[in-house]
């Protein structure tokens, strides 16, 4: 756990904890485990402590909750970890309670009873005031249910003793065997085939880090997965490097499907907040950089999921309608690289058209942070985990779907375009269009059907069809100039296996 937020969380639970306890809410010398503790555990933990339990990115919880027997061990470091609110792993702010289908938090009461049952002998009550143990479905251990599609990388890969850090990227291309015809994604799961597993992305599903569960998207919002399609699996493998640290890895992908003909209202399209110039100084405890996102319809805002690495500090998103207000979405202000969290909402957040998102990522590059690997490091973007990344991902759907926006269409417009010397290069992630030039990467926010932009920039694309429909003109306006770029056919995209 980061440091700074277990002092601090610890302090608070301290000064909050014992004037509840003082005031009887919890009547310490009859708190037992049957009847007061297990509940607790039941609901707030044993999703994750039970033997095959939760497999969020990689960390599955080395011990089950599910028995008086099995818990009794732990009721200190349980005690612990609850006052400190290190467990249930959950990182937002208070304010947010209530706000996010996935939260996890404990109550002052729940946190109060725990904390007595441990300080007075951890009792087993009487196993008749116990509530019938909680049964799981066997599903194989997916949490999704009985998945309809297993995707996997085609061969297993052996991260050999050397490495450290290496990127590997395989392909699942999927048979008309294993789907027939076009179906609608209801979730998505990733199990990681091994704990070197530092973080999955995959192209169309989205992709997973430590601490990240399943995708399960709301009744009504999907995303489709055609016959033919090809999965990526970019793996980041992460580990120590020495003698005999080798080790194979096969990670795997699962799917659960709406019924057969269904087509929900929402595509779910993915937006990518990200900042790729910073530049972290050496010891600074608290630097900042930022990233926004302009949204030009009305959109119903799904979920965040802030991406940092080993000095992440904090992620805060805020939103800037266009009646000139701002409202904080989400504040994760002790962001932990081990439990890296997608902020589901419960109800999705609607942002009307013109909004902009705004967010702001801290870092700790200070001999104070623990998991800091070198403090005396200036540091920037890069992909291994002791470089930085800012990211946050955001998921989405249009109020109304724009007339004719497919994937198509969007598919159609991807390649690179050239006009003199410039070079834009136009890729499609997760439904939604983003833009290399100049060195950078930026997403597109959709304008109309053709025409797209990026967010406080101020340059403006529009691909121009031709009489066939295919797209091989792209108009970029840049403050007054309109530059004419046309497709240049480049070799079919090189893999990059080592
Ligand atoms: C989302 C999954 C998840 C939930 C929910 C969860 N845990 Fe954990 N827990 C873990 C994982 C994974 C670990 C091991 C890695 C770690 O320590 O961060 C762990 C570790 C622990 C530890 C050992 C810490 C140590 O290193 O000494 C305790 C104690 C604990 N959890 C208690 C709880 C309690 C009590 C609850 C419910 C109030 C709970 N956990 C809920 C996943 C979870």
């Amino acid at each position: 756990m980061n440091w700074t937020k277990s002092i601090s969380l610890s302090a608070a639970a301290l000064m909050m904890a014992t004037p509840a306890f003082a005031n009887n809410k919890v009547n310490a010398g009859q708190v037992t485990f049957s009847k007061d503790v297990l509940p607790i555990l039941q609901e707030n933990c044993q999703e994750c402590h039970r033997p095959d339990g939760a497999n969020l990115g990689g960390m599955i919880a080395p011990m089950a909750f599910t028995t008086y027997e099995d818990a009794r061990p732990w009721a200190k470091a349980i005690a612990k970890e609850v006052s400190a609110r290190n467990m249930p792993p959950w990182d937002a702010t208070p304010e947010f309670h209530g706000v996010f289908k996935n939260e996890r938090v404990l109550t002052e009461e729940e946190i109060d009873t725990v904390v007595a049952w441990a300080k007075t002998g951890a009792k087993r009550g009487n196993p008749a005031d116990a509530p019938e143990p909680l049964v799981f479905p066997e599903t194989g251990g997916w949490q999704i249910g009985e998945p309809d599609l297993v995707m996997s990388m085609p061969e297993k890969y052996f991260v050999k003793d050397d490495v450290e850090d290496i990127y590997v990227n395989f392909y699942d291309v999927i048979t008309e065997e294993e789907l027939p015809e076009p179906r609608y994604i209801k979730a998505i799961e990733f199990r990681p085939g091994s704990p070197v597993v530092h973080h999955i992305i995959s192209d169309p599903l989205g992709g997973i880090a430590p601490g990240n569960g399943p995708t399960i998207y709301p009744e009504g919002y999907g995303k489709v997965l055609k016959p033919g399609a090809r999965v990526s699996f970019e793996m980041h493998y992460h580990k120590e490097a020495g003698a005999g640290t080798g080790v194979w890895d096969q990670s795997y992908a699962a799917v659960t499907f709406y019924p057969k003909g269904y087509v929900p209202e929402h595509e779910v399209r993915m937006a990518m907040l990200g900042n790729f110039e910073f530049e972290i100084p050496a010891g600074d405890p608290n630097y900042t950089a930022k990233a926004e996102e302009s949204f030009n319809r009305d959109t119903q805002i799904l979920s965040y999921t802030p991406h940092m690495h080993l000095r992440g500090k904090a992620a805060l998103y805020t939103a800037h309608t266009p009646d000139g207000k701002e409202e904080v979405l989400l504040d994760v202000p002790a962001y932990d690289f081990n439990w890296q969290t997608t902020y589901w909402y419960n109800d999705p957040k609607v942002l009307p058209a013109g909004s902009r998102m705004e967010l702001v990522t801290t870092w700790d590059n200070s001999e104070n942070n623990p998991y800091n690997p070198d403090p005396n490091q200036t540091v920037t973007w890069g992909e291994p985990t002791t470089d930085e990344m800012m990211f946050g991902f955001v998921q989405y759907a249009f109020v109304e779907e724009p007339e004719g926006l497919s994937l198509e269409l969007m598919e159609g417009y991807t390649g690179e375009y050239a006009v003199g010397p410039m070079k834009f290069q136009v890729g499609g992630w997760n439904g939604q269009l983003s833009v290399y030039f100049q060195n950078r990467e930026f997403s597109l926010s959709f304008e109309s059907l053709h025409k797209f932009s990026i967010a406080g920039v101020g340059v403006e694309f529009t691909f121009v069809p031709d009489e066939d429909g295919s797209v091989n003109t792209l108009k970029v306006k840049m403050g007054e100039q309109t530059h004419e770029a046309k497709r240049v056919e480049t070799a079919e995209h090189t893999e990059d296996t080592d």
